[in-house]
């Protein structure tokens, strides 16, 4: 046994940046090149919001399973679209089902600048947050601008208890105020970073199920599937993305559209958790068990590092 492995990057060969993986236990540090990432990248794209199951920490490890080759880019679960900000492909097709969260994508898109004027407006303060929190219980708010939806999503998102989306099953955000000290509700130069991205490349947007939104994947498509997680426990259970929840029922639809994928020739990815039912559904294909540190679930029980598995149905 080898002990525990932190990753890193940091190191720089021409115009590679060097991704690295420690192995902690040895009495001499011993380092391991697990991959590398072209510098033409934008460093300062990156998610704007904090999202349940954001792939942000695991991207390290997710990295090193992306095809050399993509068509175009399918990401079905957008979510705060870490990979997508990581892979920045030129061509791609993301969505998600959560339409508050695809406006938001579609303002930062177009227009940018009125958004970082409507979100220096707010304050961290716990009645504002709660006025702004409640206007989805009213009427009112089918008047909202996009602008303002797209401004009350990112300033609720980041002023927060622990940066959560979560409405109830009238589709009323529920998430109680974080109290946090210095939450950075305008991060322009990320914001810009994101608006100018979409703008320059061509990066279509929807709010449909994820089976729509596939429907156009074609041979030599790259597709990145990340579904709300199976629970590793019936109490650790976390289906707060929307009020439809997404049960085993789900993850077994999915799994016949990934088969469907396959058939058509594309590239596909998926992360879940590592627990029984995903390993058995998934067993006729290449899977590999990275380690996961859980930082959002509703039960504090289900608290600390789950093992998640990557699935994909080609060699990398
Ligand atoms: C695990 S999160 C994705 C996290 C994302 N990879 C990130 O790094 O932030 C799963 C997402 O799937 C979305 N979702 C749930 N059911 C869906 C469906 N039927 N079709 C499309 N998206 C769905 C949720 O709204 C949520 O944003």
């Amino acid at each position: 046994m080898l002990g525990s492995f932190s990753s890193g990057t940091g190191c720089y060969i021409g115009e590679h940046e060097i991704i690295t993986a420690t192995i902690r236990d040895e009495p001499e540090p011993i380092i391991i090149v697990m991959g590398c990432r072209h510098l033409t990248q934008n460093n300062l794209l990156r998610p704007f919001l904090k999202w349940a199951g954001g792939k942000r920490q695991l991207l390290p490890e997710i990295r090193l399973y992306y095809p050399k080759r993509i068509g175009c880019y399918y990401e079905p679960f957008l979510g705060a679209g870490a990979v997508l900000f990581d892979l920045q492909p030129k061509r791609a097709l993301v969505n998600d089902v959560n339409s508050e969260l695809i406006n938001t994508y579609r303002v930062i898109a177009h227009d940018v600048e009125a958004l970082i004027h409507d979100l220096s407006h707010h304050r961290n303060e716990k009645a504002y947050y709660y006025q702004l929190r409640d206007l989805d219980r009213h009427e009112e708010f089918q008047h909202a601008s996009d602008i303002e939806r797209a401004s009350r999503i990112i300033f609720l998102n980041k002023t927060c208890f622990n940066g959560l989306f979560r409405v109830n099953s009238q589709g009323h955000f529920n998430v109680p105020y974080g109290d946090y000290k210095n939450p950075k509700i305008v991060d322009a130069v990320v914001l810009r970073a994101v608006s100018k991205y979409l703008n320059a490349n061509e990066i279509h947007l929807s709010s449909v199920d994820f089976e729509e939104a596939l429907e156009d994947a074609t041979r030599g498509d790259f597709v990145y599937l990340d579904p709300p997680y199976d629970p590793v426990s019936d109490t650790a259970s976390f289906t707060g993305y929307n009020f439809n929840g997404f049960g085993r029922d789900e993850q077994i639809r999915l799994r016949s559209v990934f088969d469907n994928l396959t058939r058509r020739g594309c590239r596909v990815l998926l992360s879940n958790s590592a627990t029984d039912f995903i390993k058995d559904l998934y067993r006729d294909y290449r899977m590999e068990i990275i380690g996961a540190v859980r930082a959002i679930n509703s039960d504090a029980s289900g608290r600390g590092k789950v093992d998640e598995v990557l699935v994909m149905n080609f060699d990398p």
